[in-house]
Formats: C-alpha cells, structure tokens, sequence
C-alpha cells in the first residue's frame, strides 16, 4: 500500500516515534492522520486529528476503531520501559505493567481495527518491536519478554491477517533518541528515520524493519555460535 492517501492511526503519537510517524505521515501525503494519545491536550502537531486512547483501556479501544472507520494503516506504537531485571523485589508487577501496554494495547487495537482494515482494502499494521525483542539486557529484561511477546504477536497476526490482505510489519530497532532512551550515551538512531525506513517497508510490502545496525547484527546473531541472545551481558 501507499502512504499517499492513507489513513493513519497512530498510538502514543503526541512524542518521540509516534509523533516522528505523525510528521512523516503528513509529509507523506496521507489522507488523514489520527493522533492518539492517553492526553489528547498533548497532541500539538497541526494537521492531525486527535484522539483520546489508552490503550491499556478496552472501552477507549473500542471507541477508537468505532468512531475511526475510515483508517487504512494502524501504527502500534505507544509503548513503555520501566527498567527492570527479572529478580527484583517488584519484577512481576512491573511485567505486567509493561505487558498490559507493550503486548496487551497493540493486540487489543489489532483485534479491534481488524475488520476496519478488512472494510477498508486491507491496508497494513505496525508493530513497533525492538532489538530488545530478541536479547536480553539484566536492566530492562522485564520489557524484553514483552517484546517478544509482541514479536510473537506480530508473527500470529501476519498469519491470521494474511486472508484479509493486510499486511503486517514489524519494526525492531535499537537505541533511539527519544524520552525512552534519555538515559542511554552513545548512538542512538533518529525517530524521524525509523518512521521513513518503517513507510518505505509498508510500501515494498515487507514484514520486517531492522532499522539500525544493533537489530541488524542482533538478527544475524541468531545463527553465530554462541547465538547473540545467549552471549553474556
Ligand atoms: N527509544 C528507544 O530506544 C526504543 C527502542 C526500541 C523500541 N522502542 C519502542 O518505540 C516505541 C515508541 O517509544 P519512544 O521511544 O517514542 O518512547 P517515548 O518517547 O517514551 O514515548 C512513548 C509513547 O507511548 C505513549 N504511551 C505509553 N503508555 C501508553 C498507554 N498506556 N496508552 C497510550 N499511549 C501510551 C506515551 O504517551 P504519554 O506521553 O502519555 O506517556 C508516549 O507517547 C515503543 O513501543 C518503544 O518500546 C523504543
């Protein structure tokens, strides 16, 4: 599918990647760009419509597909890291925290924009993934088992999907230069161009973004001995 023409809906779009695929959806020529934010007072970008969702919210899900008929490309983008490891004192609640944004939103909003999509040509979702969703880090290893939880996810939905048309892009990038990342030193990849990389695989139709070299060589690491996602960390 093209971006030209598209209707867009993006979660968590009122900062870092979600507002970079607001911008370079405008840009790209789309239709309509629905902004969706927990506040949609947050959504400052002109040119956008916006929408009050959070998506660890069912009935605002529902509302959401309801009153956005018309949307051709859903972008699963909203999501959050609490910094964890898996041994510490509150390592379950924060789990859970982060699975009810991370994997539970972008499942409930695929669900129910489904059918939309389906109405509407097929179109495409995307699911914003990490490099993260294939190795571990001792300080946020609670956010990558919801990581690769949503990759599995991505990987069902492709499949279940398929029928329909629409097209399922996962996304996995490294460190980026947003809010998430603040703490982190060292390279981090621009939003502006994960957006323009994730457009460009929707259009060649391709299931998979590896946005910077860290997924990259992530990925190649599955077949290396020892595997990437076993190496010491
Ligand atoms: N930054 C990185 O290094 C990095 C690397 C790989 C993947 N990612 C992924 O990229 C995506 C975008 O993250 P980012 O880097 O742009 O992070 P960010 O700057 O922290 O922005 C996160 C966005 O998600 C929204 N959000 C959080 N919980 C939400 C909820 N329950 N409902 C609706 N919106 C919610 C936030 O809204 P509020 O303003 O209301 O909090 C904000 O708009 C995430 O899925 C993240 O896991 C990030």
């Amino acid at each position: 599918m093209q971006i030209k023409d598209s209707v867009v809906f993006i979660t968590g779009a009122n900062r870092g990647l979600g507002l970079a695929y607001a911008r370079a959806a405008l840009a790209a020529g789309a239709k309509k760009v629905y902004a969706a934010a927990r506040d949609p007072k947050s959504i400052t970008l002109e040119g956008v419509h916006a929408v009050a969702l959070d998506v660890t919210r069912p009935q605002q899900v529902e509302a959401a597909a309801r009153d956005c008929g018309d949307v051709t490309l859903l972008i699963n983008n909203a999501g959050i890291s609490r910094g964890s490891g898996l041994l510490s004192p509150t390592a379950m609640e924060v789990a859970r925290d982060e699975l009810e944004t991370n994997f539970f939103g972008p499942w409930a909003l695929s669900r129910a924009f489904a059918p939309v999509l389906a109405k509407n040509g097929g179109g495409a979702i995307v699911n914003v993934l990490s490099a993260l969703s294939w190795i571990s880090l001792p300080s946020v290893a609670t956010y990558s088992t919801s990581k690769s939880a949503t990759w599995s996810l991505s990987n069902g939905l492709r499949n279940e999907l398929r029928g329909q048309g629409t097209l399922v892009t996962s996304v996995h990038v490294g460190y980026m230069d947003t809010d998430m990342a603040s703490q982190v030193t060292g390279d981090k990849t621009s939003p502006d161009d994960v957006a323009r990389q994730t457009f460009a695989a929707v259009e060649a139709e391709l299931p998979e973004v590896l946005a910077d070299a860290t997924a990259r060589m992530v990925k190649q690491g599955f077949v290396a001995d020892p595997p990437a996602y076993a190496a010491v960390a």
